[in-house]
């Protein structure tokens, strides 16, 4: 089968469309043909071997053989079920993720009580493709780590990207208030979404403007602790789901290890990083449950995904891109966009 594999780190144009092995299936796992997959900008930060912290686990200088592969989303079918599987049957549209990436592939096998749910019918592959780490990153940071609760005045710093518009609509589908900061070529587009205000950046400065949130959701991840503080009130909470995209060493992470150590009683230790702006906030904090993490979507069968079915969060995208030359679509997931990008396997296998 075909499969998008990069042997050293560096600019797209190190992605090859390559001919694997096909996966083994086990007792416990479906194999999947791969209808649509979507890039992250964790797939970029693999891809680069940047930050530094990539290598501690790809690979120091070249990925190592079993990190090679790319991809963590994925929309397909099931074409066949190993011998202890009960719930799916071949046929059965699915979406859903791999912790270890590879979907980036004409086939994949995953566990069935892995990170996989059968596909709302109304949403296409490249749609379901494009939901699973944005959306429930999305998903943890407000209802999670956040605590969103109706009624609430939410602040999602960075509302046009991948994780901002599933962050805007599952938190108008929780009953906040729901504010959005982006570009001015974004901002229709985030009200069109659902949110209540929207914030230009380019015009307007969030931290300055004199108004207060109960949750901030910062994806850009843009500016200092304490100016994002500033906009909270007294027991409001922050969430910080992203971060620059520089520093040698950590890169994006930079963020989180400060807010570990300015908050250590506030901070607990995930992908979407949290602290509380003074003493009660804490307080609270520490009675917060600690989650855990999955990179994709709780594990389930039927009836997931809900919110998408019934039409209350739709994914978002700008382009498609039939994977035939994978340097291109790398090159093109990094250009200014919003939304995801869904990559589909090679002409061999496209619909
Ligand atoms: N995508 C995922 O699945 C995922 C999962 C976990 C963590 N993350 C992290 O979350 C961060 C964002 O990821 P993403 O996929 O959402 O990226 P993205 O699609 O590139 O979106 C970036 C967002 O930040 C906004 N932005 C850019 N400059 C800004 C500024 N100066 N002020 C306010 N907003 C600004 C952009 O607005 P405009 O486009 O309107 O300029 C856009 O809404 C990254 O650090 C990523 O590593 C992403």
């Amino acid at each position: 089968m075909k499969a998008i594999r990069y042997y050293r780190y560096g600019p797209p144009d190190v992605l090859q469309l390559a001919d694997v092995d096909m996966p083994a299936v086990g007792d416990d796992e479906l194999l999947i043909r791969v209808r649509a997959a979507s890039v992250n900008p964790l797939d970029w930060h693999f891809m680069r071997g940047a930050p530094q912290v990539i290598r501690l686990m790809a690979g120091p200088t070249r990925p190592r053989a079993s990190a090679t592969r790319l991809g963590a989303d994925m929309a397909g079918s099931v074409e066949a079920v190993g011998g202890n599987v009960t719930g799916f049957r071949p046929g059965d549209e699915v979406f859903g993720g791999l912790e270890d990436r590879g979907t980036l592939a004409e086939y994949i096998a995953i566990r069935h009580d892995g990170a996989v749910l059968v596909k709302p019918p109304g949403l296409s592959f490249e749609q379901a493709a494009s939901v699973p780490v944005a959306a429930f990153t999305a998903l943890q940071a407000l209802r999670d780590r956040g605590q969103l609760r109706a009624g609430q005045k939410v602040l999602v710093n960075g509302a046009s990207g991948g994780v901002g518009t599933f962050a805007v609509q599952i938190a108008k589908a929780f009953g906040a208030e729901v504010t959005g900061v982006c570009s001015t070529g974004n901002a229709k587009m985030v009200a069109s979404i659902g949110a209540d205000q929207v914030i230009d950046y380019t015009r307007e400065d969030f931290t300055r403007a004199g108004r207060r949130y109960d949750l901030l959701i910062d994806i850009a991840g843009n500016r200092s602790l304490s100016q994002t503080r500033r906009v909270l009130v007294p027991k409001g909470v922050l969430v910080a789901v992203g971060g620059p995209d520089k520093g040698r060493w950590v890169g994006p992470l930079a963020r989180s290890a400060r807010m570990a150590v300015l908050s250590p009683d506030a901070f607990l230790p995930g992908p979407a990083e949290q602290a509380g702006p003074g003493r009660a906030a804490r307080a609270a904090r520490r009675r917060e449950g600690h989650p855990g993490h999955r990179p994709g979507l709780p594990a389930g069968r039927r009836g997931g995904g809900h919110a998408l079915s019934g039409n209350r969060a739709r994914p978002r995208q700008d382009r498609h891109h039939r994977v035939t030359q994978p340097g291109a679509t790398g090159r093109q997931h990094r250009g200014r966009d919003t939304g995801q990008h869904t990559a589909r396997p090679g002409q061999a296998v496209s619909r």
